[in-house]
């Protein structure tokens, strides 16, 4: 039996002014599965990202959540934005707010959920992604690592069925990048379906259940790991790979 869909892009296509940035991508996300998107700079990972989230909007084709297809005109985007959660390179946590208080925040002021519930929620994530001595303490005096893990639990207090990881260890010192990998590992280990942009190939490798590679704003081969990896058979592919292996 084929896993349940949980996202499906059907010739989305998207342009900044005269610059065409996605063309026609097509792509399916299975529950539980793992895509890794890799690609040069400028080939269109972000802006793909940022379109099934509904932060950026395509110009056509079609976004489907869990089967159904979403549009900014009929949808809550709030409410999809909550679902298909997403994670950037830079954390973007709130500095005048300690570790716990920027967990709990989205869940209480935009679910509503009641503050003492949020907070042991909070606090359960905080430990899950191994900040649980860091409730109290403000973004500024916690490592890249850990206010990566910050935003990670930030993005998991909202109870989303898909995450989109933009880069997420590239802003990173290199010493930081492990505990933040793990991180996402735990978190695929459990079953969510993940989405993400990344240059750490043996994450994509270990992780990944699909690679797909990206140029110019098309998909030019998506495949297991193993077979991207070791055997591209575009030509473009074992270019781009050869550039960063
Ligand atoms: N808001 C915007 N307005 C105009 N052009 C944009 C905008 N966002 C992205 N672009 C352009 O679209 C193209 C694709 O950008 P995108 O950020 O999706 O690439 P990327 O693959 O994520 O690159 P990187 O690896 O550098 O993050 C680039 O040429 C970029 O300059
Ligand atoms: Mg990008």
């Amino acid at each position: 039996m084929a896993n349940k869909e949980m996202v499906r892009v059907e010739k989305l296509n998207k342009a900044f002014g005269e610059l065409h940035v996605l063309k026609n991508v097509d792509l399916r996300v299975e529950e539980s599965n793992v895509v890794v998107l890799i690609g040069a700079s400028g080939s269109g990972k972000s802006t793909l990202l940022r379109c099934l989230n509904f932060l950026e909007f395509k110009d056509d084709g079609r976004i489907f959540i869990e089967g159904e297809q979403v549009e900014k005109e009929t949808h809550n985007l709030n409410e999809i934005r909550q679902r298909v959660g997403m994670v950037f390179q830079h954390f973007n946590l709130f500095p005048h707010k300690t570790v716990l208080e920027n967990v709990i925040e989205a869940p209480i002021i935009v679910k509503r959920t009641p503050k003492n519930n949020a907070i042991e929620e909070g606090k359960a994530l905080l430990n899950k992604v191994g900040l649980g001595d860091k409730y109290d303490a403000y973004p500024s005096t916690l490592s890249g690592g850990q206010k990566q893990r910050v935003a990670i639990a930030r993005s998991l207090a909202m109870k989303p069925e898909v995450m989109l990881f933009d880069e997420p260890t590239s802003a990173l010192d290199p010493e930081l990048v492990g505990e933040v990998l793990t991180t996402m590992k735990e978190l695929a280990d459990e079953g969510m379906t993940m989405v993400v942009v990344t240059h750490e190939m043996g994450f994509a490798r270990e992780v990944g259940d699909w690679v797909m590679y990206m140029h110019d704003g098309k998909i030019v081969e998506y495949g297991r790991p193993q077979e991207l990896f070791d055997h591209p058979k575009e030509q473009r592919t074992k270019e781009f790979l050869g550039s960063i292996l």
